[in-house]
């Protein structure tokens, strides 16, 4: 059994993105600039965003984070996108999501300009991305792709079961792995809320993805001997024994799926570091974009 470690491939990531940095920053030219918005406090968004910014101060990239109230306006939001936008000193910028209740999430994500979109969430980029197009890629799908590859995970042919139908995630997840080339050529099934028999679907799988945000929702009755298994969840589950008072959980019931996999994510350490590495990679092809 493999352990898919996203924290040792995602410094690697950062290692590259420094090295490529340290070279613009040898021949005098700007460093790459990613935004980051939030709005409101949630406090697993706020934790995300932090990482988010330090991990460019690692890379040597320069960033900003944007913080809004959580009672903002849409129109102001919109209003502070535009600027984004045209701030030409910044390459990229994200919102981090979700949105409090009175903001339009899908306006929000049709207002930021493609080009600096470098969660590749706006439509633009999503449509390009279904029609084997250069895009961005959202960080996590475009990570779990990123640890297949560096563990060299076969695809081809191979029967891929997603979990989750999100657009930040499941959904992209689904057009991803079915995509010509490697890793992709996959047969793939999305499977979410309204799936019958699911544990008929998975235990058919090469390959599962679960994005559906359910702690230990994946049991080993539900996989097949040497399946590949990638976990994406990261639930926080209230724990008193734990210093934060609560444990990070992933959807597999990783003791007893471990033992039957051939690979498989840990939660934490796994796809969770590489949304972070993605993100800078996207940042950095924004960037590079900007320079043609
Ligand atoms: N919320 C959860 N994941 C993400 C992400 O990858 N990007 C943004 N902007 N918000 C998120």
């Amino acid at each position: 059994m493999t352990i898919l470690d996203g924290k040792k491939v995602s410094n690697d990531i950062k290692n590259e993105i420094t090295a490529e940095v340290d070279k613009m920053k040898a021949k005098n030219e700007k460093v790459p600039h990613l935004a980051a918005v939030i709005v409101g406090n949630d406090g697993a968004s706020l934790t995300y965003v932090g990482s988010k910014v330090r991990s460019c101060e690692r890379v040597g990239f320069k960033s900003t984070l944007v913080k809004l109230s959580g009672t903002i306006s849409e129109l102001e939001l919109l209003d502070k996108i535009d600027r984004l936008n045209e701030d030409e000193d910044i390459d990229g910028f994200i919102v981090q999501l979700p949105l409090p209740k009175q903001i339009d999430t899908q306006k929000v994500i049709m207002r930021i300009d493609p080009n600096k979109d470098v969660d590749g969430f706006h439509p633009a980029n999503f449509g390009k991305m279904a029609l084997d197009m250069t895009s961005f890629i959202p960080a996590t799908p475009f990570g779990i792709l990123e640890l297949l590859e560096r563990y060299n995970v076969q695809t081809n042919g191979k029967h891929t079961v997603v979990i989750g139908r999100s657009h930040i995630v499941g959904r992209p997840m689904s057009i991803l792995m079915g995509r010509k080339g490697w890793p992709g050529n996959s047969t793939v099934t999305l499977t979410h809320s309204h799936t019958k028999n699911i544990t008929q679907i998975t235990s058919q799988a090469d390959i599962v993805i679960s994005a559906l945000g359910i702690p230990n929702f994946l049991k080993a009755e539900m996989v097949k001997d040497d399946a590949v298994i990638i976990d994406v969840g990261i639930t926080r589950v209230p724990d008193d024994s734990a210093k934060k008072g609560y444990v990070i959980t992933g959807d597999v019931d990783y003791e007893n799926v471990s033992k039957k996999a051939s690979h498989i994510t840990p939660v934490p350490g796994g796809v969770g570091p590489m949304t972070i590495a993605m993100l800078l990679k996207n940042t950095l092809l924004a960037r590079e974009q900007h320079r043609l």
